[in-house]
């Protein structure tokens, strides 16, 4: 579904990702994790196309999108759910989910992202600024599924919210998953993502440094270099 090759992203004289080899097959759920400002969203932002690789290639489903515009990955299929959700303020939650909606038979629609998230149809005409984090976050992903897409990239969905909240967000995401899209899922902490993952990557310092598939191979050791100190268990 998604490969990258020797990615090697710069912002500016900053060699930012170094060499990134990744894959995302279909069906699954990859997770991406690594500390602070290790290069997951600069991964997640050359695969969208916001990011231009200087070199390396990108492939979505065997065809080389590495120097397609952002609005042709959209249309080939992938989504983005983005960091911070950037929820437009001035936009109903409607207008929101309306924004990159791309129809597709037996897909998603307004009705089915209301019946997944009830609380969006309850609020569906108060405006993005008026929500709640969790609120924003299903908004966000109500948004991405919208455009049904083949891969959804999911920037730290977790960030900032309570955990009972986060638990409800994954369960919705394992829903998602099984009604057949691949994700690639960015996070911090492994806590959640790491039980509906069938493939794990460490990035540190803009390079993957671990790979597996089984995350009981993820040593104590390892966790505590690639992921830092009183990193959550
Ligand atoms: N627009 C930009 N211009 C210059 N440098 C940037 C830019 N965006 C990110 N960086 C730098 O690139 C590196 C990787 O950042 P990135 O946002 O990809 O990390 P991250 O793994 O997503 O971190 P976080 O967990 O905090 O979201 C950091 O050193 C960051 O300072
Ligand atoms: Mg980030």
């Amino acid at each position: 579904m998604l490969q990258l090759q020797s990615v090697n992203t710069h912002y500016g004289s900053s060699h930012i990702l170094q060499g990134v080899d990744m894959q995302v097959k279909q069906g699954e759920v990859v997770c991406l994790l690594g500390r602070n400002g290790a290069g997951k969203t600069t991964t997640v932002s050359s695969i969208m196309g916001f990011a231009r690789p200087s070199s390396g290639r990108i492939l979505f489903k065997d065809v080389d999108i590495t120097n397609l515009p952002v609005e042709k990955r959209a249309r080939a299929g992938i989504a983005l759910v983005p960091q911070g959700r950037r929820v437009f303020p001035m936009l109903t939650v409607q207008e929101n989910l309306e924004v990159g909606k791309r129809d597709l038979a037996g897909g998603w629609d307004l009705a089915r992202v209301y019946a997944m998230f009830p609380r969006l149809r309850e609020r569906m005409n108060n405006l993005g600024s008026n929500l709640s984090g969790g609120e924003q976050q299903m908004v966000a992903i109500g948004r991405a599924l919208m455009a049904n897409p083949a891969l959804i990239l999911m920037d730290e969905p977790s960030e900032g919210l309570a955990p009972l909240i986060i638990e409800e967000m994954y369960r919705h995401i394992g829903q998602i998953a099984r009604e057949g899209a691949s994700i690639l899922l960015v996070e911090h902490s492994l806590d959640q993502a790491i039980r509906m993952a069938s493939r794990i990557y460490i990035m540190n310092k803009g390079s993957i440094m671990f790979e597996s598939t089984d995350p009981n191979e993820l040593t104590k050791e390892t966790r505590h270099r690639l992921l830092g100190v009183g990193h959550s268990e």
